[in-house]
């Protein structure tokens, strides 16, 4: 079955619309190793609370200690003042040239991270979104400079044993993934951008993050599976794994890319995942209760910790 546009925009919408539904249970799951939940928090549309309710709900309502913003957004930066809850704030693409810079580097740390903490727990900065997707050669070759001298900022400034610095990928930077133990990087990015990078986070004790979207890998042959729903398995000669649902197929994908480069021993997280609830009339597998299982099969699976090597850490 082909994945519509359609459905692709909603589920980009569904992902930044998160906090609109978060009393679902969340559309959008960010999930961090050690089988930790949290979510990404999206301003991009209509009708938000304001982001002090927005805390309010989560400390009150939920269990979620983790959140990630597509930006830094000062606002809701300071509405989460002495809640405890630890913040993942994200950089925009566009401003990774000019980060590779030390002194502007120290800038953006000193606008933009000294003002909220500690009130507010700043944990990991993320340098772009999926940056080699974008295939831009100048914002490619700068993220590993700019995550350098973000760090290099951290350390003068004391933080860098408290804040991280990392970086989440599409699962398109894999030139191979099925069956899992088959996961190697594209060529080209492999040696050029990935293993400095990797070298980058393992120095400095940061994951290597991805956004993984069974939604996009699945058949109308594989929708259990991708669900996390009782189905069949799928079984991996090389390694003589079953795999009983595909996100822990995906993740094991980019566990042996990065073996393959000698850097098994960096943390996976995963940045992003989730399952949109509308697409085209008729299709298979794209509606509210699919998106529902998916979020609900998600958490439990995760904080049940059972996996192949997500937890290897
Ligand atoms: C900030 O978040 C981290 C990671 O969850 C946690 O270990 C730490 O205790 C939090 N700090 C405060 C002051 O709540
Ligand atoms: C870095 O940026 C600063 C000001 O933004 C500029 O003065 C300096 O020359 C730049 N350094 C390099 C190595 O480009
Ligand atoms: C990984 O380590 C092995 C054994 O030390 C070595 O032969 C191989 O060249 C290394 N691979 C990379 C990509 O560095």
């Amino acid at each position: 079955m082909k994945k519509s546009a359609s459905a692709f925009d909603a589920l980009r919408s569904a992902r930044l619309s998160l906090l609109a539904v978060v009393s679902l249970l969340g559309w959008a799951v960010g999930v961090q190793g050690g089988g930790i939940i949290g979510i990404n928090y999206g301003t991009m549309a209509n009708n938000l609370p304001p982001p002090y309710q927005v805390a309010k709900f989560l400390l009150q309502k939920t269990f979620i200690k983790h959140v990630k913003l597509f930006d830094a957004d000062p606002n809701i930066l300071r509405a989460f003042a002495d809640t405890g809850i630890s913040f993942t704030v994200t950089i925009a693409n566009d401003r990774i040239p000019a980060l590779a810079n030390h002194s502007n580097a120290q800038q953006w740390i000193t606008s933009n991270i000294l003002p909220y903490i500690p009130t507010t727990n700043i944990t990991r900065i993320l340098v772009g979104n999926e940056v080699i997707a974008t295939a831009d050669k100048s914002l490619i070759a700068g993220l590993v400079p700019a995550m350098q001298s973000l760090y290099a900022a951290l350390v003068i400034a004391s933080l860098s044993h408290q804040i991280q610095v990392s970086t989440p990928h599409s699962l398109g930077i894999l030139s191979s993934s099925d069956p899992p133990s088959t996961g190697k990087f594209r060529r080209g990015y492999d040696t050029v951008v990935l293993k400095p990078l990797l070298g980058f986070l393992k120095a400095t004790g940061s994951p290597f993050m991805i956004n993984s979207y069974p939604f996009f890998g699945y058949t109308s042959s594989t929708l259990d599976y991708a669900l996390f729903r009782p189905n069949a398995g799928v079984f991996d000669e090389n390694t003589k794994l079953t795999y009983t649902n595909m996100l822990d197929g995906q993740l094991d994908a980019v566990y042996t890319a990065m073996k393959l480069l000698n850097y098994s021993d960096v943390e996976i997280v995963i940045a992003e995942t989730g399952w949109p609830s509308h697409g085209d009339p008729g299709q298979i597998g794209v509606d509210p209760e699919s998106a529902a299982a998916y979020n609900k099969n998600l958490i439990q699976h995760v904080t049940s910790g059972v996996g192949h090597t997500i937890d290897a850490k």
